[in-house]
């Protein structure tokens, strides 16, 4: 098995270590972030043996294992566990995802889970989102229109149109990433971040929606979109294979359309 080292400088300390039930020929290790606001205490790395012969395929059962089995007090949100609520997304071996969705055996060795990066945590493996969905209620995710909608029917849109929004409106606000963007580390109370972003577009990119105008003066501002460096990091951890990247750029190309 290869053994986790954490960082030399790192505040984080190995805590308990609980073993695997004995005659566990399948064992993986799995080291998870620990702190309880109540204790005192600085975080810890605590570690679960557990039998893989005697565990669900994906990372999320490993969880639930623990907390059912071993450990009833380690905290983590989860609730759907098919990949649509996004409350399970948090750090696993380095790179944030959906733990509901994400197989064990993509992870060679011992696998580390830390919460979802630069967000208070609240516990163990819960982060504090209350930025995160203050900046999505921001952007106003609603449809917007002053125009009264046909008498007695709903508004409809073209398939051309309707298909403008895949992509987008597939988003399960999960915060991968948001809180795997640097620019977003470093300036979350000003920059909206890219699900937020991409969240503002969804509405742009709408037919329906009459406050283009509108969103666009909100959005025009050196931090609030303009923070966006292109780095990608978004894009390449969106566990629903979302490109919030690109929303971003469409952004900054309608809003420099309307400059010329
Ligand atoms: S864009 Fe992807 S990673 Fe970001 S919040 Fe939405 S589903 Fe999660
Ligand atoms: S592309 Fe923009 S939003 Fe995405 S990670 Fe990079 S800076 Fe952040
Ligand atoms: S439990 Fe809902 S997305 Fe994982």
């Amino acid at each position: 098995m290869v053994e986790f080292a954490l960082p030399k400088n790192s505040r984080v300390k190995k805590g308990r270590v609980w073993k695997a039930p004995e005659g566990a020929k399948n064992v993986r290790r799995f080291h998870i972030y620990r702190w309880n606001p109540d204790d005192g205490e600085n975080p810890r790395l605590d570690t679960y043996e557990l039998d893989m012969d005697d565990c669900g395929p994906m990372v999320l059962h490993a969880l639930i294992k623990i907390k059912d089995e071993v450990d009833s007090t380690l905290t983590f949100r989860r609730s759907c566990r098919e990949g649509v609520c996004g409350s399970c997304a948090m750090n696993i071996n380095g790179a944030n995802t959906l733990a509901c969705t994400k197989p064990i055996d993509d992870y060679q060795g011992d696998i580390a889970i830390h919460p979802l990066p630069h967000l208070e945590v609240v516990k163990d493996l819960v982060p504090d989102l209350s930025n995160f969905y203050a900046q999505y209620a921001a952007v106003e995710p609603w449809l917007k229109a002053d125009s009264p909608a046909p008498a007695g029917k709903e508004r409809l849109q073209s398939h051309e149109d309707r298909k403008k929004l895949d992509g987008l409106y597939e988003c399960i606000l999960c915060a991968c990433c948001s809180t795997s963007c640097p620019s977003y580390w470093w300036n979350a109370d000003r920059y909206l971040g890219p699900a937020a972003l991409l969240q503002a577009y969804r509405w742009l990119a709408d037919s329906r929606d009459e406050a283009t105008g509108e969103r666009l003066d909100d959005l025009e501002d050196p931090y609030r979109l303009y923070r966006c460096h292109t780095i990608m990091n978004c894009t390449q951890v969106c566990p629903k294979g979302l490109n919030p990247a690109r929303a971003i750029t469409e952004i900054k190309e309608m809003l420099f359309a309307r400059r010329i």
